[in-house]
């Protein structure tokens, strides 16, 4: 089981909707995908359609788990793929707070991890982690969800994929925060520098800013129609996020650029 943890050192910055679009083109190839909704909005499994509450507040508000929060999955027209979209949160800035509320109590941790134990003893080829701005694996989150998929695959490789914006301040913190996560958990996939303005100039600037990253990079530029959106679709997917998914599945270290 391959598990891709999408982190950024920024927030907006993009990781909510490539996770969800990233999940959809590995679906598109016939993959049973896992999107691990961690954003403190549920906006990956939003854009994705999931309109039902976290399992996190629905855990503290009912005191058990609402079986929406599990079961939105997403078919895939002409594919044997899907996705199967975990929201967590969904209540904003609170969430640290309701998390803290969950496991802190014998009752409701337990019931939070056999939830997430359930969906993840289903067939799945891959867990697509989507997190918190500047979450790293000593947040809690990540730990405790981490430890629950650990147990259940003991053969689980974590693989990190950062997102950034292309501006030199964001590119110089994303490094920093990378040298901190990898050090912590080694497991390089690669970064997506993603929002470039679609001018020829902004592409070449980003061209050698991709340069000087490890691993997989792929460059996307601002997409009108991303933005914004409150819904994405296979046709929503960019050829970049096409040639990158593929790259989920390759032996690490894999090198390439992706414009
Ligand atoms: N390539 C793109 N082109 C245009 N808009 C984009 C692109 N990528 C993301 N967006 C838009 O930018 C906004 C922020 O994206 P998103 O919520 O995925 O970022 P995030 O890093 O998850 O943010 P947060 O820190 O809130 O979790 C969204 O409205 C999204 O639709
Ligand atoms: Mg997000």
């Amino acid at each position: 089981m391959i598990r891709i943890q999408v982190l950024s050192s920024k927030g907006g910055v993009g990781k909510s909707v490539l996770s969800a679009l990233l999940s959809l083109a590995s679906a598109r190839r016939g993959k049973k995908v896992i999107l691990l909704d961690a954003d403190p909005l549920g906006w990956s499994s939003y854009v994705l359609g999931h309109r039902g509450p976290g399992l996190i507040p629905s855990l503290l508000k009912e005191g058990r788990v609402v079986a929406d929060t599990l079961s939105f999955s997403k078919p895939i027209n002409d594919s044997r793929g899907s996705v199967l979209a975990v929201k967590l949160f969904g209540e904003g800035v609170r969430y640290e707070e309701d998390l803290k509320s969950v496991l802190f109590s014998e009752e409701l941790s337990k019931a939070f991890k056999r939830a997430l134990s359930l969906v993840y003893r289903g067939t799945a080829d891959v867990i697509i982690a989507d997190s918190p701005t500047m979450a790293d694996f000593n947040s809690l989150v990540i730990k405790e969800e981490l430890s629950v998929a650990s147990e259940i695959f003991p053969d689980l490789v974590t693989r990190n994929l950062y997102v950034t914006d292309p501006t030199t301040l964001s590119a110089m913190n994303l490094r920093t925060f990378m040298d901190h996560v990898e050090k912590m958990r080694k497991g390089l996939m690669g970064t997506v520098i993603n929002m470039v303005a679609p001018l020829p100039s902004a592409m070449e600037e980003a061209e050698s800013l991709a340069s000087t990253f490890q691993g997989v990079v792929a460059v996307i530029p601002f997409i009108e129609r991303l933005y914004n959106t409150e819904l994405v679709s296979p046709n929503d997917i960019p050829h970049q996020i096409t040639e990158l998914e593929e790259f989920i599945y390759r032996p690490t270290p894999s090198f390439a650029l992706i414009f």
